[in-house]
């Protein structure tokens, strides 16, 4: 599903960013763009960032 609809940035992607080494909302958001524009999506993609560290 899409999580960031400015950047097209889904939470698959997001994952994927993580697993590659990002350890924060920030590592993400500098890598994939995420939140950067309208920023409603910020919210969401710290949860994903969240869980998905919480998953490793
Ligand atoms: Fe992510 Fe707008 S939806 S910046």
């Amino acid at each position: 599903m899409y999580v960031c609809l400015c950047q097209g940035v889904t939470d698959g992607q997001i994952r994927e960013a993580i697993y590659e080494g990002c350890c924060s909302y920030r590592d993400v958001r500098e890598n994939l763009g995420v939140g950067t524009q309208c920023g409603k999506c910020a919210c969401l993609a710290k949860q994903v960032v969240r869980d998905t560290l919480g998953e490793l």
